[in-house]
C-alpha cells in the first residue's frame, strides 16, 4: 500500500473527543518507550508527524493521524511507566481502555513489544485482557535493528513460549525498525488487507 498523505487529525483523552469523521482505525499500544510514536513515522516516511523520545512517557494523549484521507493511524499513550506515579499510571490506563473498548472503528490493535528483552508480565497481562474482552490484535517486535539475525530469533522463539502459555495459537506477528524501515511493507499490507476485507 502506497501512503500518500498523512497527517494529524487531533488529539482526545477520551473516545468521545476522538475526530468526528468516522474511518477505521489501525491502533499502536505498548509499553512506554517501546517505539510506538516512530513506528507511525516510519509508515509514514515522516519524521515529524508523530513526537518521539528518548525519554519515556512522551505520548500521553491519543492521537488520530489521517491517512489518504481514508482510515487513521492512533497514537496511544505507553503503559507500565513507573515514573508518572500511581495515579498518573492509573490515568493513563484508563485513557487507554475508553479506547480499546469502546472506539468502534477500531479495526486492530497492534501491541508493540521491544524486541531485545523477554516479553514482561505487564505485556502478557495487557495481552490476556484483550483476549478475554475480545479485542483483535497483532504484535509488532520493534527496534530489530538492534539484534543480530541470529538473536533476534532466539528472543522471538522466547516470547512465542511465555505466550503459549496461556494461548492455544499465537496472533499475526511483525518484526520491524524504525531505523532501517523493516517490517512497514509487512505491516502496509496487513492494514491493506484488513480494509479490503472491510469494504
Ligand atoms: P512513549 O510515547 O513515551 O510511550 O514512547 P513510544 O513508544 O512512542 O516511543 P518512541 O517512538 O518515542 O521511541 C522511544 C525511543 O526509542 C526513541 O529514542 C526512538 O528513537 C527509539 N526507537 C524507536 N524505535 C526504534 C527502532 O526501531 N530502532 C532503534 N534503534 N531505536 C528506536
Ligand atoms: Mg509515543
Amino acid at each position: 500500500m502506497n501512503i500518500s498523505e498523512a497527517r494529524f487529525a487531533g488529539s482526545s483523552t477520551r473516545v468521545a473527543g476522538k475526530p468526528k469523521r468516522l474511518l477505521p482505525e489501525f491502533a499502536f499500544i505498548g509499553r512506554s518507550n517501546v517505539g510506538k510514536s516512530s513506528l507511525i513515522n516510519m509508515l509514514c516516511r515522516n519524521g515529524r508527524l508523530a513526537m518521539t523520545s528518548s525519554t519515556p512517557g512522551k505520548t500521553k494523549v491519543i492521537n488520530h493521524f489521517i491517512i489518504n484521507d481514508s482510515w487513521y493511524l492512533v497514537d496511544l499513550p505507553g503503559y507500565g511507566y513507573a515514573k508518572v506515579g500511581k495515579q498518573g499510571q492509573e490515568e493513563l490506563k484508563n485513557i487507554i481502555r475508553d479506547y480499546i473498548h469502546n472506539s468502534e472503528e477500531l479495526q486492530m490493535l497492534f501491541v508493540l513489544v521491544d524486541s531485545r528483552h523477554d516479553i514482561g508480565s505487564t505485556d502478557v497481562d495487557f495481552i490476556a485482557e484483550l483476549g478475554e474482552n475480545g479485542i483483535p490484535f497483532a504484535i509488532i517486535f520493534t527496534k530489530c535493528d538492534k539484534s543480530g539475525p541470529n538473536v533476534l530469533e532466539a528472543q522471538i522463539g522466547r516470547d512465542r513460549e511465555i505466550l503459549l502459555r496461556d494461548w492455544e495459537s499465537l496472533p499475526p506477528m511483525f518484526r520491524s525498525s524504525s531505523l532501517n524501515g523493516s517490517g512497514r511493507d509487512e505491516i502496509l499490507n496487513y492494514i491493506s488487507e484488513i480494509l479490503n476485507s472491510t469494504k
